[in-house]
C-alpha cells in the first residue's frame, strides 16, 4: 500500500480539489490527512452534481470510509471547521474528523490583523484569513494550540501517531497539500508568498511523517496558470486575452478575480525538482483544448497530446492524471500504463 502526497505546482488553485476527490474516490485510502498552511486555502469539489467549497476539511471527504485528519502543522480556525461540518453533514465529517492537539488556532485578532495590515492586505494581497499573523505568533511562541480549546476536545488525536501506524500496517494514506509551489515562503516569489513553505517535504512534516515513508508525490498543474494576489507572473496574459480564451476565474475564499497566464515550463521543472514529484496531474485541459469529458487518451487531438508529452519530456515526470472536466468521470487515468 502507498503513502502519497498531493501538492500544487504553481500559485494554488490548480484544481487540487478535483484531483484529490478523484484519487480518493478511486483508491479508497484509510486515512486522508490535510497538510498545508490553513484556511487561506479554497478547494472546489464537484461530486454527485453538488458543488462544495472547502477551506479545512480534506477534499477527499467524499470517500466516506476514510478517517479525516488535520496535521499539527496546519492552522485551524474552529469556526471555519464547524461550518464545514454543517455544510457537509451528509458525509459524516464530524464523526470522522481528527485534529492534532498541536495545531495552532486562528482567532478573530489574527484575521483583524491580516485585514488591517497595509503590508499583508495591500502589498502582498493576502486572503485575510489570519494565517500570516497566526504563523507569525507561532514562531514567536505566543499562539494557543488546539489542545487548549474545549470545543475541539472530542476531535483531538495524535495524527502523526495514527498516520505512522497506518503506514506500518500497510494501509493506504493520502496527504493533501494546499496552496502551491510558487507561494512557498522559501521557494516562491518572496515576499509575494504565503506564510510557510508549501513543498512536499513540509507537507509530510505537517502531518508528522518522515521523508522515508513517502512513496508518491503527485504535482498538480492546470493547463494554464492562475494567480490571485500580487507579485511577479512571467507568463501572465492580459485580461482581454484571458477573456477571449474563456479563461476567466474567481477565487473560492476571497472572490477576487484571478490573473491568468500561459503554462510555464521553467516553473514546472523547478516545482517538480523541489517537490521530488513522481507523477503530474494536469487539470482543465478541456479549457485550453477541445476535449471536454474525454476519458481515453487515444481520443485526444495530436496537439493536446504534444502539449502533454512536452511537459513529460521537459520535467522528466510522467503525466498520469489528465482532467477534462469538473466531474470525477472526466478523468484520464494513466497510472496503470505509466507507473
Ligand atoms: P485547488 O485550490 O487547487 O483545489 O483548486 P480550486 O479547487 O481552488 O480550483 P477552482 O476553485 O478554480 O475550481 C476549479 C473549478 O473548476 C471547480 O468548479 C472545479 O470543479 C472545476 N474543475 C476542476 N478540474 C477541472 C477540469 O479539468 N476541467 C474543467 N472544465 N473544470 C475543472
Ligand atoms: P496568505 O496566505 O493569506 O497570507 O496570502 C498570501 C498570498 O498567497 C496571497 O497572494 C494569496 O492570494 C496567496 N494564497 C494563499 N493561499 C492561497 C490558495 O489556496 N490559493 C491561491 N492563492 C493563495
Ligand atoms: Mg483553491
Amino acid at each position: 500500500m502507498t503513502c502519497s502526497i498531493l501538492v500544487g505546482g504553481a500559485w494554488g488553485d490548480e484544481g487540487k480539489g478535483k484531483c484529490i476527490t478523484y484519487l480518493c474516490d478511486n483508491d479508497k485510502p484509510n486515512i486522508i490527512a490535510r497538510a498545508g498552511v490553513g484556511p487561506n486555502a479554497g478547494h472546489s469539489v464537484e461530486f454527485n452534481g453538488e458543488k462544495y467549497g472547502l477551506r479545512l476539511t480534506p477534499s477527499g471527504f467524499v470517500h466516506t470510509g476514510a478517517k479525516l485528519m488535520i496535521g499539527a502543522g496546519v492552522l485551524v480556525n474552529p469556526d471555519v471547521l464547524f461550518n464545514e461540518f454543517e455544510n457537509l453533514k451528509k458525509y459524516n465529517i464530524k464523526e470522522r474528523m481528527c485534529v492534532d492537539p498541536r495545531c495552532a488556532i486562528i482567532k478573530e485578532d489574527h484575521m483583524n490583523r491580516d485585514k488591517a495590515s497595509e503590508h499583508l492586505a495591500k502589498k502582498i494581497g493576502s486572503t485575510g484569513s489570519g494565517c500570516g499573523p497566526a504563523n507569525s505568533d507561532r514562531v514567536l511562541r505566543t499562539i494557543g494550540l488546539a489542545k487548549d480549546v474545549p470545543e475541539l476536545e472530542e476531535y483531538l488525536t495524535d495524527v502523526s501517531l495514527e498516520v505512522n501506524e497506518a503506514i506500518d500496517n500497510g494501509e493506504e494514506v493520502f496527504i493533501e497539500g494546499s496552496q502551491g509551489f510558487a507561494l512557498s515562503l522559501y521557494y516562491g516569489s518572496y515576499p509575494y508568498v504565503t506564510s510557510k513553505d508549501t513543498t512536499a517535504s513540509t507537507f509530510a512534516a505537517d502531518v508528522g511523517v518522515g521523508p522515508t515513508k513517502i512513496d508518491e508525490v503527485i504535482n498538480v498543474f492546470k493547463a494554464y496558470i492562475s494567480r490571485v494576489g500580487e507579485g511577479p507572473f512571467p507568463t501572465e496574459m492580459t485580461q482581454e486575452e484571458a477573456e477571449s480564451k474563456g479563461l476567466e476565474e474567481y477565487g473560492v475564499v476571497t472572490g477576487r478575480r484571478r490573473r491568468i497566464g500561459y503554462f510555464d515550463m521553467e516553473l514546472a521543472k523547478e516545482s517538480c525538482r523541489i517537490n521530488g514529484a513522481t507523477q503530474i496531474a494536469l487539470t482543465c485541459v478541456d479549457r485550453l483544448f477541445d476535449c471536454a469529458r474525454v476519458q481515453d487518451y487515444s481520443e485526444l487531438s495530436a496537439e493536446t497530446k504534444a502539449f502533454i508529452e512536452d511537459i513529460q519530456t521537459e520535467t522528466g515526470v510522467p503525466v498520469t492524471i489528465i482532467s477534462t472536466g469538473p466531474d470525477l468521470k472526466d478523468t484520464i487515468d494513466l497510472r496503470k500504463e505509466l507507473l
